[in-house]
């Protein structure tokens, strides 16, 4: 039997598009108390429109997930807004074209670290002690099945991505005996705004089959439900036709 997630106070980062839009609109039409986070203000205010017209009020908050400070300033907003945080969705990435190691620089890297992996731990850093003090919480972080299988999406991504799922790990087993739930899931292709970034956008064949970023969204629903004493604590979701 699912728990009921309504009245859980929830960050979604990554909430402008792709699987963070849709995880922030199916988590707020199942009763959570949504704070919405990416740099485009713009999407932000839409996503709120879309759903104030259903009834359902969400916060937002611009920031750029490699600034600590504004990770910071996220938490804290969230929970003068809500009073606490129960979970954190971190399902922030980017990429740029310029991946293969031929064309990628320092300058890349470093952003690529600080936005896929170092935003991660800024923002854990800053809801997890609320979560110790309340006695549970739930950290879900949106990886890649590039952070377990080699593929061309450029050692930057698969790097941090990697690092992403060391992280969510090292939390878990950290945190656990505090009553904190640590989960990573690594999607497939998701059709989404991060494939205008491939050097070559996948042809519309193979979009047919990718997965649909409410499909990922779902899955996180399902996880979140699950009774506190139980944790998915790495998940590969691939597309049926796609390996
Ligand atoms: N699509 C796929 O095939 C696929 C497969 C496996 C894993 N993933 C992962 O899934 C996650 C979600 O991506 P998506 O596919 O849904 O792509 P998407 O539509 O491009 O969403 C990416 C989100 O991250 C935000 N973001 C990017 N850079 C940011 C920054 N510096 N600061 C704050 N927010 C930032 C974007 O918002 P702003 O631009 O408004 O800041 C957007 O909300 C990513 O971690 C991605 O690596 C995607």
């Amino acid at each position: 039997m699912p728990v009921s997630l309504s009245g859980q106070s929830v960050i979604v980062a990554g909430a402008s598009s792709g699987i963070g839009r849709a995880t922030a609109a199916l988590l707020a039409r199942a009763g959570c108390r949504v704070m919405a986070s990416a740099r485009r203000a713009g999407r932000l205010e839409q996503l709120r429109d879309e759903l104030a017209r259903e009834g359902r009020d969400i916060g937002i908050f611009a920031a750029d997930a490699g600034d600590c400070a504004a990770m910071e300033a996220l938490a804290a907003a969230t929970v003068e807004r809500f009073g606490r945080i129960d979970i954190l969705v971190y399902a922030t990435g980017n990429n740029v074209p310029d991946r293969s190691l031929e064309r990628l620089t320092p300058k890349i890297w470093d952003w690529m670290v600080s936005v896929n992996l170092s935003g991660a731990y800024y923002l854990t850093q800053a809801v997890i002690p609320g979560m110790r003090a309340q006695g549970g919480g739930h950290l879900l972080y949106v990886s890649s099945i590039s952070s377990k299988k080699p593929d061309v999406s450029g050692a930057a991504y698969q790097a941090s991505k990697r690092g992403l799922n060391a992280l969510a790990h090292a939390i878990r087993i950290e945190e656990r005996q505090k009553g904190i739930r640590t989960t990573v899931i690594n999607p497939g292709l998701v059709d989404t705004e991060i494939l205008d970034k491939r050097p070559v956008r996948p042809d519309p064949e193979l979009l047919a089959k990718a997965l649909q970023p409410e499909d990922v969204a779902e899955v996180i629903l399902d996880m979140l439900q699950l009774h506190p004493r139980a944790v998915v604590t790495d998940l590969d979701l691939m597309p049926t036709w796609i390996e």
